[in-house]
């Protein structure tokens, strides 16, 4: 019966309980229009994951103003936005007032693309590079942070999710790389300062109790100098950093801390693993349990990448095919104490609605995630997102770029 398994309990975060462990995690698809507003497209696919089944859902990264873009249609969240942001609220939460709805913040720092937003860095990184960024212009990301926070309150979001995770400014600031002499660099204390004091500021600004705090982070990059590493030019893991950052959200707040790691622009089979590294999924769970030894009971862990899990079929070795499910170790983490929830990024675009076909006994009409990374091939060519596997449109539309893409090759050579 699935109400005696673990990922059919409810669990509390913070005020709020979530009525299952099913996160649809953070995935930006590229559908807002030019300042930054979710669209038809976003509404859509929004709409979709309320009707799923999952309790709750992280809005993929929306950016803080129009400079800090990494995608041309990126959603933002400045006060232009109130307006559409809170009608989207309403309209996804008319179809299920109970799932809890939280919005990831974020700057793309490096990851700004140049040719529509400003690229700046905290220390230029091999390949990255941009506009040093000076320790005012920090102070006004800050603000900005801030101030989003407030907004997504204002809209009717449930709560936030900081995004310090997969290479973004929230990463270049507290990676060791960022061993620049100035107030946000060097040490421990300095690299943080940035979290820790949008953290404080936000918390004190929005003083409502039942709002959620929450924080991707990516704790292990697996680069010399990224999170995780034991100093600016070390690819040595030592996450004991990582720990210390999410335990200084915990004093400061938080409520859930979201497993992930990797960096996506540098080890992208870190961040999601696929097939023909599946065993990268054991990282993560380790991740996780770390986080989950060292955070408070109450404070929620949610464990990424669990999508290569999917039915079974994933290339992990040694292992029977129906002990090597998502839901078999969705069920395991959780009773084992490695995750308090598990979330899913690609699966989501395959098909989210994995509690409500599980508990109508739909199993077999999952439409399960092959991992084969063609949604990312979507992002990183600046195009709508949606899975090519289950969606013929989108998987002509990717042949066409291909296509197009080698005969453009071909002149040029
Ligand atoms: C198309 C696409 C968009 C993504 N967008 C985001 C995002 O907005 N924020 C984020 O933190 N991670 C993002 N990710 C990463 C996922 O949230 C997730 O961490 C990763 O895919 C691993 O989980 P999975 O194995 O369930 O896919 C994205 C990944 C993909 C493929």
């Amino acid at each position: 019966m699935y109400e005696d398994k673990p990922l059919f309990q409810p669990i509390k975060i913070g005020n709020r309980t979530a009525h299952n462990r099913f996160v649809v995690n953070a995935m930006e698809c590229g559908d807002a229009d030019k300042e930054g507003n979710p669209t038809d497209l976003t509404l859509a696919r929004y709409e979709k994951h309320f009707k799923n089944g999952c309790s709750v859902i992280d809005l993929e990264a929306i950016t803080v103003s129009d400079e800090s873009r990494g995608r041309l249609n990126q959603l933002q969240i400045q006060p232009r936005n109130a307006k559409a942001l809170t009608n989207f609220v309403r309209k996804v939460k008319e179809i299920n007032k109970d799932v809890i709805f939280v919005w990831q913040l974020t700057h793309s720092g490096e990851l700004s693309h140049p040719d529509f937003s400003r690229r700046v860095c905290v220390k230029p990184l091999p390949g990255f590079g941009g506009d040093l960024l000076s320790e005012e212009e920090v102070e006004a990301i800050e603000d900005k942070f801030v101030l989003a926070a407030k907004i997504s309150h204002d809209a009717g979001a449930d709560g936030v999710d900081f995004k310090n995770c997969h290479g973004y400014l929230g990463s270049q600031l507290v990676r060791p790389y960022n061993d620049r002499k100035w107030k946000y660099g060097g040490s421990f204390a300095n690299r943080t300062r940035f979290t820790f004091n949008v953290y404080e500021r936000m918390v004190k600004e929005i003083n409502d109790p039942d709002f959620i705090y929450g924080s991707k982070v990516s704790i292990w990059e697996g680069f010399p100098g990224g999170q995780g590493s034991a100093g600016p030019d070390s690819p040595v893991m030592d996450i004991s950093e990582s720990l210390a950052l999410i335990k200084g959200m915990e004093d400061r707040g938080a409520n859930f801390i979201m497993e992930s790691a990797g960096s996506p622009s540098i080890t992208l089979a870190l961040s999601q693993p696929d097939r023909s590294i599946p065993v990268d999924i054991y990282h993560h769970f380790t991740f996780q349990k770390a986080c989950r030894d060292v955070l408070k009971p109450e404070t929620v862990v949610i464990g990424s990448a669990y999508s290569v899990l999917n039915n079974g079929n994933n290339n992990l070795q040694a292992r029977k095919k129906e002990e090597n499910t998502l839901f078999y170790w969705g069920n395991k983490n959780i009773s084992d104490g490695v995750t308090d929830m598990i979330a899913i990024g690609r699966q989501s675009l395959a098909d989210s609605s994995l509690p409500n076909k599980f508990k109508e006994g739909k199993e077999d009409e999952i439409k399960w995630c092959t991992a084969c990374d063609n949604c990312i091939e979507f992002l990183i060519r600046q195009e709508h997102v949606a899975c090519a596997t289950y969606n013929k449109s989108f998987a002509k539309r990717l042949l066409e770029i291909r296509k197009s893409e080698g005969e453009l090759k071909e002149k040029r050579t």
